[in-house]
């Protein structure tokens, strides 16, 4: 066990190190960020920041040095830089789970492999791959690029068959994954943390709304029978044994004509998981550090019915938002990423609003959103 007073390495510096970093030092552990943005959102919690790019050979050796643990917070932080590290210190989750999730291609390959259900898709890496991928994806599909998509970046519609060629060229032929578009009845998400010794804690399954690709809307718990939720847990649970994962992971399900497909994984907390620092007996985020000290997991039990409004910088196109609308409500939390600049679609904060029944709190939801003027 890493007990308080350690110090442990985040690699990235965005929103959610910032909340992993502020469940850190309230447990009294000091935190190094290493992230190339010198305001980087979690930086301003931390004790140390190392303000180089994610492989400086330099700051590396340091937190290896330094730190008595290591995680991330986002997929796209190298897998290598994870796997160097962990030649000299203890790295939660591994680089090889994070390698997997970082990549489309390979996330699918191992889910399909472990018999977990997946809607059709195929790999496009050469020209060569468009007959045999349109063979097995129905139109209309997605192409999406196997690395370095978020938020619904990397993503482009697939209506004929010509769309197909023509996107590849435009991404300069980048590895990518075509997948059916589905008619969708809803989206869910399960957060787990797997502790060392193979013990799973389950948040309760969120549901989730995307609007352009981006998160919108969660509600917890999600409105789908039980029997539902139990198979979507044991899912996620599954995936995180054959990962032989340690850490917070994250799994966005669909459920399509009242079955569930697994869309994709984040082996770290995750948007649709905010709801639990306002709404659960732990958070997302202490769970995090939690495994990554060796503690014993906390309790991921709702103690209050949760909808989580995302915030993002389109409402400040008129200057900054009133948050009157937000803070006059008992139930509303208002967490603010601290982010100087606010650019259209940028994850600027979220509220969660708590209330004792769901369908208060999304009364109060919906009021917060049109006095913020956050489309629906
Ligand atoms: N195959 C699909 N069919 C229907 N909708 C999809 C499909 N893939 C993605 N989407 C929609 O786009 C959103 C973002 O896609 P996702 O694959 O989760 O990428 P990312 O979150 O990495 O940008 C999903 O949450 C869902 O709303
Ligand atoms: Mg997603």
């Amino acid at each position: 066990m890493i007990a308080p007073g350690a110090t442990l390495g985040l690699l990235g510096g965005g929103q959610l190190g910032r909340m992993f970093t502020v469940a850190a030092r309230t447990l009294g552990y000091r935190v190094t960020v290493l992230d190339p943005d010198p305001l980087s959102p979690a930086a301003e919690f931390a004790t140390g920041h190392l303000n180089t790019a994610y492989t400086h050979p330099v700051s590396l050796a340091e937190l290896a040095q330094t730190c008595a643990a290591v995680t991330t917070e986002f997929e796209n932080a190298p897998a290598e830089a994870l796997l160097t590290l962990a030649e000299k210190t203890l790295v939660r989750p591994s680089g090889d789970a994070v390698a997997i999730a970082q990549d489309r291609s390979r996330e699918k390959a191992f889910i399909a492999s472990h018999g977990l259900p997946v809607g059709p898709w195929a790999d496009v890496r050469e020209e060569a791959d468009f007959e045999p991928a349109l063979a097995r994806v129905k139109l209309p599909a997605i192409l999406k690029t196997a690395r370095f998509g978020y938020d619904g970046k990397g993503q482009a519609q697939v209506a004929a068959p010509a769309d197909l060629a023509r996107v590849f060229a435009e991404w300069k032929r980048a590895p990518c994954v075509l997948e059916e578009r589905l008619a969708l009845d809803r989206e869910i998400s399960v957060i787990l943390a797997r502790a060392a010794d193979g013990e799973i804690a389950v948040f309760p399954v969120a549901e989730n709304r995307h609007a352009h690709g981006i998160l919108d809307l969660t509600i917890a718990p999600a409105r789908i029978p039980e029997s539902l939720s139990s198979e979507a847990a044991e899912l996620a649970s599954r995936l995180a044994r054959a990962l032989d994962y340690v850490g917070v992971l994250a799994v966005e399900m669909f459920v399509v004509g009242g079955r569930l497909l697994v869309n994709e994984i984040a082996p770290r907390p995750h948007n649709s998981g905010h709801y639990t620092i306002d709404a659960c007996r732990t958070s997302q985020f202490e769970q995090q550090v939690r495994v990554l000290c060796g503690l014993p997991l906390g309790d991921p039990t709702l103690h209050t019915p949760a909808v989580m409004v995302n915030l993002l910088g389109d409402i400040w196109a008129a200057g900054e938002p009133r948050w009157e609308a937000v803070l006059r409500h008992a139930g509303a939390h208002l967490h603010l990423y601290g982010k100087r600049e606010a650019r259209p679609a940028r994850k600027m904060g979220h509220v969660t609003i708590c209330e004792a029944t769901l369908e208060r709190a999304l009364e109060v939801a919906i009021d917060i959103r049109r006095d913020l003027g956050i489309a629906d």
